[in-house]
């Protein structure tokens, strides 16, 4: 395995891997979540390339930029465990010229759900992927189904422009409770962390009643915003029952719908998500990286 911070290095190593190329893109402090993007890349595609980049331009100055867990040894070292081919681990400088001016807006559906609290988040997201994508040139990209408004934006994103990239959606990892791998995690204090499974459980009441036959998404999100209030470590930032294509609300559940929702515990924001029908994939196509 090679691990490179330097574009043209990148470019030089990527040329001579066989295709089709599938890149992993993370934000580094790798857990088992990450590691099966990587896996599911293996799998399906004959090299692997992932990037570690805690990418500034997602973060807004009063968010977690500075704090962010970061242990670029540690995931070099699971990257290389796991047999990955090439690692794209570049500073800061190398993906932003000093004079950068030029940014990729995805627009309508960045405005909704996470948007709404981060209105310059996917900016950031589009931007630095986009620019990926030019880098590393893969043919398939893994994304993890638990950021779903992500997918959805990259996938638009790659529509749009015309990347010849095929996007490829993992299913959530998580933990023995239910919670939902995430490096933000290491944030919560143990009170915190035995707060956290609420989410999950305000999902899985969702999927329950979907199952019972409601269909009343105005009923879902009541039942769903008692089980956050139940829980005094918890405060709710949203709930969305929403279309699965283009995160417009929904009063009537009667097409494929992404629920999801944000709180917050302590100064973590934690967020999470469910499809219904449950089972159903985020993303309409079929692929064969489904
Ligand atoms: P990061 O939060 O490091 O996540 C990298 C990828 O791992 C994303 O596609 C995310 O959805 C996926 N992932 C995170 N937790 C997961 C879990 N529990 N189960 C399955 N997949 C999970 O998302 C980002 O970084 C950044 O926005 C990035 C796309 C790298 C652009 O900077």
């Amino acid at each position: 395995m090679i691990v490179t911070q330097y574009v043209s290095e990148l470019r030089r190593l990527r040329s001579e891997l066989p295709a089709p190329v599938g890149l992993v893109p993370t934000m580094g402090f790798l857990h088992e979540g990450h590691l099966a993007l990587v896996r599911q890349s293996q799998e399906e595609c004959a090299a692997t390339v992932v990037s570690l980049f805690v990418n500034p331009t997602q973060f807004a100055p009063t968010e977690d930029l500075t704090n962010y867990p970061r242990d670029a040894e540690r995931d070099v070292r699971l990257l290389e465990e796991a047999g990955v081919d090439l690692v794209f681990a570049p500073q800061a400088e190398e993906m932003y010229a000093e004079d950068h001016e030029t940014w990729v807006m995805v627009d309508r559906l960045t405005r909704r759900l996470e948007g709404t609290t981060r209105p310059t988040h996917f900016q950031g997201v589009a931007t630095v992927v986009a620019a990926l994508f030019h880098i590393v040139e893969p043919q398939r990209a893994y994304f993890g189904q638990k950021d779903a408004q992500q997918v959805l934006v990259i996938d638009r994103m790659i529509r749009d422009l015309h990347f010849p990239v095929e996007l490829c959606v993992v299913d959530t990892v998580r933990e023995p409770d239910g919670v939902a791998m995430s490096s933000r995690n290491t944030y919560l204090s143990p009170d915190e962390r035995q707060a956290a499974p609420v989410l999950r459980r305000s999902l899985d009441l969702a999927e329950r009643l979907w199952q019972d036959g409601e269909r009343d998404a105005e009923q879902i999100r009541k039942a769903m915003v008692e089980v956050i209030e139940a829980e005094p470590l918890a405060r709710l930032d949203y709930v969305s029952i929403a279309d699965a294509r283009k995160l417009d609300e929904i009063h009537v559940i009667d097409r494929k719908a992404v629920v999801s929702l944000a709180i917050r515990i302590g100064r973590t924001r934690l967020i999470d998500n469910a499809v219904l029908p449950p089972g159903e994939s985020l993303l309409a196509r079929s692929s064969p990286c489904s």
